[in-house]
């Protein structure tokens, strides 16, 4: 082959960004503060000229993702095609943020298996007392009347990670302070 013929790779692409790829998966209950976190997170890493893309579970449910409701079966579903976007967009060189509740244990370690060594997991383990009370899209509420099956703390389990990378409860921890322990763990990781 020609110099200069042949695939370009995920180093290559992340070299030129002057950075190292990773997945940083935020999982938690609905109201937790993940999309909170993962765009104050996506801003602080933009200011310091990296490459990003956030993943969001309630933007994915809007498109790519729109086929699916909240039985286990379509939330494995779920959790398996973003874990799939991801690993695309990390062998494009970038540094993902994924935000979904993904709640069972075995679809997010499906993911973490799919992008060996780049998988950051944040567990965002806000007490379900303190999310019903933001409730900030109204779900809990219209759940507990009975009007939400299957949701998500009410009548559907969250299996809380054993081994998370990060763990961060934003009753306890501002904004602003989760996302420096964010920063400081990608750091010392030479993820960034
Ligand atoms: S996941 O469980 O499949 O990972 P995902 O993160 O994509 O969920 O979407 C969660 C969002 O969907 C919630 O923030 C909420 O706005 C909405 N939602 C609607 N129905 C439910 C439900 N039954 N359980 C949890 N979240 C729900």
């Amino acid at each position: 082959m020609a110099p200069g013929e042949g695939r370009v790779d995920r180093g290559q692409r992340a070299s030129i960004k002057c950075q190292e790829p990773c997945v940083i998966w935020f999982t938690g209950l609905s109201g937790a503060g993940k999309s909170t976190l993962a765009e104050a997170l996506e801003r602080s890493l933009l200011a310091a000229g990296r490459h990003t893309y956030l993943l969001d579970g309630d933007c994915l449910r809007q498109g790519l993702n729109r086929d699916l409701g909240f039985s286990e079966a379509a939330r494995q579903e779920n959790i398996r095609r973003a874990g799939e976007v991801a690993a695309l967009m990390l062998d494009a060189g970038l540094i993902v943020i994924a935000a979904f509740i993904s709640p069972f244990r075995t679809d997010r370690d499906a993911v973490r298996a799919r992008v060996p060594g780049r998988f950051i997991e944040v567990f965002v383990d806000t007490p379900l007392a303190v999310c019903e009370q933001r409730d900030p899209k109204g779900l809990y509420r219209r759940a507990r009347a009975g009007l939400i099956p299957d949701f998500t703390g009410i009548d559907s389990p969250f299996e809380a990670p054993q081994a998370a990378e990060l763990r961060i409860d934003t009753s306890q921890c501002a904004v602003e302070a989760a996302v420096l322990q964010i920063l400081d763990y990608l750091r010392s990781h030479h993820a960034l």
